[in-house]
């Protein structure tokens, strides 16, 4: 989950203290939960859909004879959230983190895992996929950045085509402009049962980085609670079951598409398509870079041709505002390694409190990808 805009993380923020100032009257017997306040089909804060984490946090309290009290944190930047939630002390348990023993968090002990989320192979009903191979000679779908995207643009014989939302995937598949696409399982499920009518087949995939179990955080300091949660867990297998049926996610026997490791897999945070769970991503931004360009080719020409037609007159010709935060020139010394995904990430949703439009779906995806290959040749 990558670096987003200052509108999110004041969201969060402002969260944290409604939910701090509560949890400092919450009695012994409430359960402190943190988890993100819009990432469906895991957790949201209001509305009548509440997500797996939500309502299983709410079968497990009752379990264990409490009630929830809930501390909200957006988790796209995963370590930030952490560091702000769970490990300030200031809730009892965080939906959800890695099951993965490489995946420590100070102060933090992990449940044992309690749900397997994955990456998984979006396609017409009726076709089979047993391997790696019967994705040669399709038109995959990926979304840009992602570890399938990554993985597969770095192997021969695979033809991959990037998007910035899993909207506009399903889209493209409906039109056929792609045959298949490889999201992230939970989030494509839910999108086709709610808005698909359940028209394609959602297969869950397994290989290095692309899905594996999610466990609930505890604090170190707290291991009879956590005991008690294990046990409230173990207990609730079939309210698991029925949760993830309700939301729908794939539940299918996953198949093993073996990737080779390409790169030294990290952990780090990834963009909003990308919400829970975990991502591995090549280990450095070269790596990504390299892979980027062969996958798409974002062509820089034509991104400075559209921005100066499209953007302008709000940003200046080139970028080069006189006005700083809309001087396009400093996106790298203002945001670092994070700047090309904070720069997506604010043209595809804008910051309309702020008079930056939002793009997504009113421009292609494939132009956004050029004109950030554009800002690239202007950074000072
Ligand atoms: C109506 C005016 C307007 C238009 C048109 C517009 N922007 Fe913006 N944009 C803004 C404003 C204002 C900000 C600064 C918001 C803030 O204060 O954070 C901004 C911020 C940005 C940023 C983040 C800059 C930073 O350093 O944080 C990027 C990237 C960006 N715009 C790209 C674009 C692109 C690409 C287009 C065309 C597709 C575009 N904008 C069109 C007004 C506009």
């Amino acid at each position: 989950m990558l670096t987003l805009g200052k509108v999110k993380q004041t969201l969060g923020a402002v969260a944290l203290v409604a939910g701090a100032m509560m949890a400092q009257q919450a009695s012994a017997d409430t359960l402190r939960v943190c988890t993100d306040p819009d990432n469906l089909p895991f957790s949201k804060m209001d509305g009548a859909e509440k997500g797996v984490y939500v309502e299983l946090a709410e079968k497990v309290a009752s379990r264990m004879g409490s009630t929830v009290e809930y501390v909200w944190w957006l988790s796209y930047n995963q370590r930030k959230a952490l560091r702000n939630t769970i490990m300030q002390d200031s809730c009892d348990a965080y939906f959800s983190l890695p099951a993965d023993a490489d995946y420590r968090v100070r102060g933090v002990n992990k449940t044992p895992g309690f749900l397997n989320v994955s990456y998984a192979i979006v396609a017409a009903k009726g076709q089979t996929f047993k391997s790696l191979e019967d994705l040669k000679n399709k038109r995959v779908a990926v979304l840009h950045s992602s570890p399938p995207h990554i993985l597969l643009a770095s192997r021969e014989g695979f033809t991959t085509t990037s998007f910035i939302a899993q909207e506009a995937v399903f889209a493209a598949l409906n039109k056929g402009e792609v045959d298949v696409a490889l999201l992230w399982g939970p989030s494509a499920g839910y999108e086709n049962m709610k808005d698909e009518q359940s028209r394609w087949q959602v297969i869950p995939v397994k290989g290095e980085g692309l899905g594996g179990a999610v466990a609930v955080a505890v604090p170190k300091s707290k291991p009879e609670l956590q005991a008690r949660i294990e046990k409230a867990l173990q207990e609730s297998g079939s309210d698991i079951q029925a949760l993830t049926q309700k939301y729908g996610f794939p539940t299918s026997a996953p198949i093993e598409l073996a990737f080779k490791k390409t790169a030294t897999p990290v952990h780090t945070a990834h963009a909003a398509s990308q919400k829970s769970g975990f991502t591995k991503v090549a280990a450095t931004n070269k790596d990504t870079e390299w892979v980027l360009a062969q996958a798409d080719v974002p062509d820089a020409a034509a991104g400075k041709m559209f921005f100066n037609n499209t953007c302008s007159h709000c940003h200046g010709t080139n970028g080069a505002s006189p006005v700083s935060e809309r001087d396009i020139r400093k996106l790298k010394t203002r945001y670092k390694e994070n700047w090309k995904e904070t720069a997506l990430t604010t043209i595809r949703n804008g910051r309309p409190d702020l008079g930056m439009p939002t793009w997504k779906g009113v421009i292609k995806d494939q132009d956004i990808l050029n004109i950030v290959a554009f800002f690239e040749t202007i950074q000072k």
